[in-house]
């Protein structure tokens, strides 16, 4: 048995598990009138109501000594500290460090990295000044209006949630931004033909600077613009490149001082805290784009000095586990009442899953149990209206996040109230469900008939007991924004370590890039045939190339 499974605490959990799975919420709540002051904790501007989940004082107790026993201390001083917890590349993982505003030494290999942390803020700081004062002119003299952010994944994924969500925090007469990531000619022919090549700047975004997508996007956008202008310093004012790789973001023809670097101890889907939030501070301006790095540094004290039971990162990871190891759950639905949130659950697919899709231990051993589980979700209240049948009357068992604001920037009509209303509905209903009693009697007033009564009533029971997370975010701005992301993050991370498995590499995805640019080269004729290439993907290669434009 694994090293997991085999600590007293899992042991622990698993006969509790057995003691409680049976349990309904309902009764929980019926017994004790407490249990929301018991079951909730507000920090960062965030109220987590953990109250409508599976679980007793016991069980949170046990949970708390697997975390305990996990040496999970360890592992966040660690984190903090830049020890290499990125055990296979052997990195630290200090995402940490770039909102760490009191500037307390950091050190990775001897060296305090919290000057050149700063250099990068004020050269963010600067370019975003030149760009509001009019000093950067484009190629016929035009100020900047619009800013084409080429990157996909921790390169795209982050600013595009983050200019979403603070929408209301837009520059005054600001910068217009756009993202492209697909390699896809449809995203990239509709950004080109919403914007004027004299008045935009674009960034390209990427860590390792080789990402197919985003190079071949910024080569195709490099031509569009050489097509009109000749002049290459012209040129140039139009192209800063973000990269952890400066030496082949010179390469590509980017002037020294047009690149912004990070460093490999940021990992690509912990960077918008580094220049790749570059475009989130044009689109907010830099003070808001401090702000948001304020508002994580403020939930890294939270997570760094709380003990487990009042920590907020640490109880979502392990209410995460109770479900993902005892209850057998698969998934986790990240639902934002808030429109403007709309791309956060993307943002964690990625943060959680390329973290967590792991099946081997740090030790090199397999799992032998679940880790990683699939994040999904849209916003409430859309998904009331798409997919709640399931959540409600589905076999499977979900765990979910709700989030919501308590104010609103847009306070029109009702609208908030209503809006809040049915986020508070939700997960009464998913905990409290429906007892066929209660739909007799709902039927029977209704005047159904006795046969009609029998013949709904099993249907319109529900069961209930289905655990949910509340989120109330007092407002979202870039501070409890900041905050909010530092608290999944950290989430995932103790997940991770609980796990002992490592969340910073992502040798997986490798893989497909690797086999993406075998194909590509039959594809485009440089080469044969794939190496030991299956009938499928031979047949599908064929097809394409008989039937392509
Ligand atoms: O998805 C794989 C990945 O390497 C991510 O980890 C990363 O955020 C993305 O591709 C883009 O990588 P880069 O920033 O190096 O272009």
């Amino acid at each position: 048995m694994s090293r997991l499974r085999d600590k007293q605490s899992w042991q622990a959990l698993k006969d509790h598990f057995d003691e409680v799975k049976q349990v309904h919420m309902r009764d929980l709540f019926a017994k004790d009138k407490q249990r929301f002051e018991k079951f909730s904790i507000k920090r960062c501007g965030i109220l987590l109501d953990y109250s409508k989940n599976r679980i007793t004082e016991e069980t949170l107790a046990r949970l708390v000594e697997l975390a305990r026993e996990s040496d999970l201390r360890q592992g966040i001083n660690d984190l903090f500290s830049g020890a290499r917890v990125n055990t296979t590349e052997q990195r630290p993982a200090l995402h940490t460090a770039l909102r760490n505003l009191s500037g307390t030494s950091v050190f990775v290999d001897g060296e305090d990295i919290m000057p050149s942390i700063q250099m990068q803020l004020d050269k963010m700081r600067s370019f975003v000044n030149e760009i509001y004062r009019g000093s950067w002119r484009g190629y016929n003299g035009q100020a900047i209006t619009d800013v084409v952010n080429i990157g996909i994944g921790g390169s795209d994924l982050g600013p595009v949630m983050v200019t979403e969500a603070l929408k209301p925090y837009r520059m005054p007469r600001g910068v217009n931004v756009h993202f492209m990531s697909n390699v896809d000619g449809s995203h990239v022919v509709d950004i080109l033909n919403s914007i004027r090549p004299e008045t935009t700047l674009f960034i390209i975004a990427s860590k390792s600077f080789t990402t197919q997508e985003s190079l071949s996007n910024a080569l195709t956008v490099r031509r569009w613009m050489e097509d009109r202008v000749k002049d290459s310093d012209k040129l140039n004012r139009h192209f800063i490149a973000v990269t952890a790789n400066k030496e082949a973001a010179l390469e590509f023809g980017i002037p020294e001082n047009h690149i912004l670097e990070f460093w490999d101890w940021v990992g690509g889907r912990y960077s918008l805290w580094s220049a790749v939030g570059l475009s989130i501070a044009i689109y907010l301006g830099m003070d808001n784009f401090e702000e948001l790095l304020a508002g994580a540094n403020e939930m890294d004290i939270h997570f760094r000095n709380s003990p487990f039971d009042q920590n907020m990162p640490v109880l979502m990871a392990l209410l995460g586990i109770w479900y993902n190891n005892f209850f057998g759950g698969q998934t986790h639905a990240i639902l934002p009442y808030d429109q403007h949130l709309h791309r956060f659950s993307a943002y964690f697919q990625q943060g959680d899953m390329e973290s967590n899709g792991k099946s081997v231990t740090r030790d090199g051993e397999p799992v032998d149990y679940t880790t990683g589980p699939i994040i999904w979700g849209e916003t409430g209240t859309n998904g009331q209206h798409a997919y709640f049948q399931l959540l409600h009357q589905g076999t499977r068992p979900i765990s979910a996040d709700f989030i919501a604001p308590v104010e609103t920037y847009y306070p029109i009509n009702e609208h908030q109230t209503i809006l809040l209303a049915n986020f508070f509905a939700q997960t009464r209903a998913l905990m409290m469900g429906k007892t066929e009693a209660e739909v007799r009697e709902e039927l029977e007033a209704e005047g159904r008939s006795v046969e009609e009564i029998e013949r709904l009533a099993p249907h319109k029971v529900l069961e209930g007991n289905r655990p949910t997370n509340t989120l109330l975010i007092d407002k979202i701005t870039p501070r409890t924004l900041g905050s909010l992301i530092a608290l999944y993050e950290h989430k995932i991370f103790v997940q991770g370590y609980i796990w002992n498995i490592n969340p910073f590499d992502q040798w997986g995805v490798e893989f497909g890039k690797k086999t993406t640019s075998e194909i590509l080269d039959v594809l485009m004729a440089k080469q044969d045939e794939v190496k030991n290439c299956d009938a499928s993907t031979h047949g599908l290669m064929q097809y394409f190339k008989q039937n392509q434009y």
